[in-house]
């Protein structure tokens, strides 16, 4: 094995090495609003579900290169609601303009050819294309790292959408007609073409393969 002792590992290597291994990673593109109403989308990797009972997401969100906070953040901090919009493929290239740091107040989706439709439950709009949409408010920012650069924020699910044609009988969603992607290092995404399945095993067929003493 090539050891990496992270307390000896450069910030930017951890970087280069975490998100080469931790993939595929979901993408969030969330969208918020600002105290004029302005809407605001970004993309972040940093994300996962974390728990259904309540219905937890985390989002891990870095400052801008010159110290400032992403809008996102700000946005968020400010009034604790956001929309996480799911990426499907014919999203990607909008979702990847949406992640440019452009300055606050430019409405991201504008740029990137995406539109804004009502959410349920909460202000900031969700992305009309999104495939899904988690409607969310703020449960904490949880700030670490020097100067806690670093806001880890948790949200709580309060509504989620999906498109009609995605859900079959007694709610099941077809997650391979999704079309959702991940993101690998870099520039580069997965599709979730390439399925298989392995049925769960209960404890007692998982002791029967214990081997004799
Ligand atoms: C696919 C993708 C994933 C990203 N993931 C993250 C992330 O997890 N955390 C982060 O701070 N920035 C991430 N970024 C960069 C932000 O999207 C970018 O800084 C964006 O401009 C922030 O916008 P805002 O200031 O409007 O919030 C990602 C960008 C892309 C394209």
């Amino acid at each position: 094995m090539k050891d990496y002792d992270f307390d000896t590992t450069p910030p930017a290597t951890r970087y280069k090495l975490l998100i080469a291994t931790v993939v595929p990673r979901p993408i969030a593109l969330v969208t918020t609003i600002d105290a004029q109403g302005r809407v605001n989308a970004a993309p972040f990797s940093f994300f996962n579900v974390l728990s259904h009972d309540p219905a937890v997401i985390a989002l891990g969100i870095e400052r801008r290169a010159d110290g400032r906070p992403k809008d996102t953040v700000a946005n968020i901090d400010a009034n604790g609601e956001c929309v996480v919009n799911l990426v499907d493929e014919a999203m990607a290239p909008a979702m990847v303009v949406c992640g440019a740091d452009v300055e606050p107040g430019i409405d991201e989706l504008v740029l990137a050819g995406l539109h804004a439709a009502p959410s349920l439950r909460v202000a900031p709009p969700r992305i009309a294309e999104a495939p899904v949409a988690l409607e969310c408010r703020l449960l904490r920012d949880v700030r670490l790292g020097e100067g806690n650069a670093r806001a880890i924020l948790l949200a709580e699910v309060v509504a989620l959408r999906v498109r009609d044609d995605l859900v079959g009988a007694n709610d099941r969603i077809d997650v391979a007609r999704t079309g959702i992607v991940g993101r690998l290092a870099g520039s580069d995404y997965v599709r979730l073409s390439d399925v298989f399945s392995i049925p769960r095993i209960a404890a007692e067929d998982a002791l029967k393969r214990r081997s004799p003493a």
